[in-house]
C-alpha cells in the first residue's frame, strides 16, 4: 500500500549569488514579502498541502531562518507588558506552525546534494521538497500530493515558459495524460534553447519516492560542477515512473531580483490592511512616469 505524504524537505544552504549584497549577511530566504520572510510563506504552503513535518536544509550562514521559528520569549514578554497581546501571539505562532527541523548542508554542493541531507529524517517514506526561494500560490503543492497519494510515483511540477528562456531551467519532455498531469519522458538541465525537447520548465516543487536518495548518491557534479537533483530523476525514471504536474500561475522566483518585485507588489495589492493605499500610490508612480 502507498504510504502518504506527511514530510516536507525546504532547502535553504545555497549562497544566493543573484542577491548580493543583500545575501552576504541575510539569507535570501529571509526576504521581506511586505513583512513576511519569503520561507515563512513556503512553510504555510507545506502546512496548507498538510504536511506539518518539514526539515530545512540550512547552513552555519544561515542562522536567522532557525531563529524566526523559534521562540523569542524577551520579545513576547516586552509585548505583553504593553498588552500587545496579538503581537506576542503573532511571534508565538511561529513557532507553533509545524514541527520544523533544521539539518545544515556544510557546503553548497547543489540542489540535489542538498536534498540528499535529508535523508536520515526522511527515511524510508514520500517526502515533499519546496524550493526556499520560490513561492507559489494556487494549491499546485496540494495538487501534487494528491497526484502522490493516488499513484504512488513521483511527481514534479511543470509550467510553460516562454521558448527563449528555457535555457534557465530543467527542462522536461512529456506525453500528455491528461490535462493536468502528463507522463515525464526525459529531462535536461538547462538544455540550449535549440536542444530543448519542450518549453516545460520544472519549478521549484518535486514529490519523490524514497528511491531518489540512491539516485542522488550515485550522481556526479553535472552542470556548474553542482549535483543536479534533475540527473538523478533522469536515474529514478529508469526504475520508476515519473509524473509532471503542470500548472500556468502564481510562482515567483524571489531569487530573482525582478521576480521578487513583482511579488511584493502582487502580494501588496492583495493585503486588506495596505492594498488600498498601495494601489494609491502605484497610481501616482505610474501617472508621474507617464506609464498609465
Ligand atoms: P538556487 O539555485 O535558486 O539558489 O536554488 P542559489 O544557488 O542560492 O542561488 P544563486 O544562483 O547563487 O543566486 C534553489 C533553492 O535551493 C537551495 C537554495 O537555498 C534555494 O532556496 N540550495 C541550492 C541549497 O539548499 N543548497 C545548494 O547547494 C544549492
Amino acid at each position: 500500500m502507498t504510504k502518504l505524504v506527511k514530510k516536507a524537505v525546504i532547502p535553504a544552504a545555497g549562497l544566493g549569488t543573484r542577491f548580493l549584497p543583500f545575501s552576504k549577511a541575510v539569507p535570501k530566504e529571509m526576504l521581506p514579502i511586505i513583512d513576511r520572510p519569503v520561507i515563512q510563506y513556503i512553510v504555510e504552503e507545506a502546512v496548507e498541502a498538510g504536511l506539518d513535518d518539514i526539515l530545512i536544509i540550512t547552513s552555519r550562514h544561515k542562522k536567522a531562518i532557525e531563529d524566526h521559528f523559534d521562540r523569542h520569549t524577551e520579545l513576547e514578554l516586552a509585548l505583553e507588558a504593553k498588552s500587545k497581546f496579538e503581537d506576542s501571539n503573532l511571534v508565538r505562532s511561529l513557532s507553533e506552525m509545524a514541527n520544523i527541523h533544521f539539518v545544515r548542508q556544510g557546503e553548497a554542493r547543489g540542489l540535489g546534494h542538498a536534498i540528499g541531507m535529508a535523508r536520515q529524517h526522511v527515511g524510508n517514506e514520500p517526502f515533499a521538497v519546496l524550493l526556499g526561494d520560490d513561492i507559489m500560490t494556487g494549491g499546485v503543492l496540494k495538487g501534487m500530493v494528491d497526484t502522490y497519494n493516488q499513484q504512488g510515483t513521483s511527481v514534479v511540477a511543470l509550467m510553460e515558459v516562454a521558448k527563449e528562456d528555457i535555457s534557465s531551467y530543467g527542462c522536461a519532455a512529456v506525453d500528455a495524460l491528461g490535462t493536468q498531469i502528463v507522463e515525464v519522458k526525459d529531462l535536461v538541465e538547462k538544455p540550449p534553447v535549440a536542444e530543448a525537447p519542450s518549453n516545460l520548465a520544472i519549478m521549484g516543487r518535486y514529490l519523490f519516492t524514497p528511491a531518489i536518495f540512491d539516485e542522488i548518491d550515485a550522481t556526479k557534479p553535472g552542470v556548474g560542477g553542482e549535483i543536479q537533483i534533475t540527473d538523478a530523476m533522469v536515474s529514478l525514471m529508469k526504475k520508476e515512473r515519473l509524473l509532471g504536474y503542470t500548472f500556468s500561475e502564481g510562482r515567483f522566483d524571489t531569487g530573482m531580483k525582478i521576480d521578487y518585485l513583482r511579488a511584493v507588489v502582487e502580494f501588496a495589492l492583495e493585503r486588506e490592511d495596505l492594498g488600498q493605499e498601495f494601489r494609491e500610490l502605484l497610481k501616482g508612480i505610474c501617472t508621474r512616469e507617464g506609464l498609465t
